[in-house]
């Protein structure tokens, strides 16, 4: 069964508690997803694998490490698109692959519109981004999608899940492990996050 890795560190938590308030207006709420996804970037990334390298310092040969595999993020459109910057400071040469999703407001079942990843996607370890696991419709089917078309190993993260989509993906793809910022206790009627953040698209993007 994939990990649920919540994180703890107290920026993070401090960060997630300005996010939340709906008094942070467009500007702050993204500029406080970018910094927290600088922050989780580093724990999503602390597991890959390494390959020894051997190169030449200034003052003797010497065996290095560098990653064997490239990296992929893949934002689902909106609102992980908020992650992206963040996660390219942190890796740089990782490469990005667009998803889009949304939700459909009655179903709440995901809607596919767009699909745009690197040709070597498949080779690479993806990081799946959303800043919301709600029923966990949503990055289930992102994740699906990969792996019909090859991908082999996959991560997801996001800010904010609850349990029933972290029961979802567990459920669905029992080898991703789940990286979230927090873990609320539930969903309401219309499946939002409680207490939750809102709409995180509309509120990185000001379209609500
Ligand atoms: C939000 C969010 C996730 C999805 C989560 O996107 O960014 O993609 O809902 O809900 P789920 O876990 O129940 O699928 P939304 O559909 O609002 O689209 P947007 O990013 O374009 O606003
Ligand atoms: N999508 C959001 O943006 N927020 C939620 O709480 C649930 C789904």
């Amino acid at each position: 069964m994939g990990q649920v890795i919540i994180f703890d560190h107290p920026l993070i938590q401090h960060k997630m508690t300005i996010l939340r308030d709906k008094k942070t207006g467009m500007k702050e709420f993204r500029e406080l997803v970018y910094e927290i996804s600088l922050l989780m970037a580093y724990e999503v990334t602390r597991d890959l694998p390494l390959q020894d390298v051997e190169i030449e310092t200034p003052v003797a040969p010497s065996t290095g490490k560098v990653l064997a595999n490239g990296l992929g993020i893949i934002p689902i459109l909106r609102a992980g698109l908020g992650f992206v910057s963040g996660m390219q400071e942190v890796m740089p040469t990782a490469k990005v692959g667009h998803i889009g999703l949304y939700r459909n407001e009655e179903t709440l079942e995901p809607v596919e519109y767009y699909v745009k990843l690197p040709s070597d996607f498949a080779q690479r370890v993806l990081v799946v981004v959303d800043p919301m696991l709600a029923t966990g419709g949503s990055a289930a089917a992102a994740i699906s999608l990969l792996k019909d078309r090859g991908a082999k190993k996959i991560k997801l993260m996001c800010l904010i899940g609850s349990p029933e989509g972290i029961q979802y993906i567990q459920d669905e793809h029992p080898d991703v492990d789940v990286y979230l910022g927090a873990l609320d206790p539930k969903l309401n009627d219309h499946g939002y996050i409680v207490p939750g953040l809102g709409d995180a698209g509309d509120r990185l993007f000001g379209t609500n």
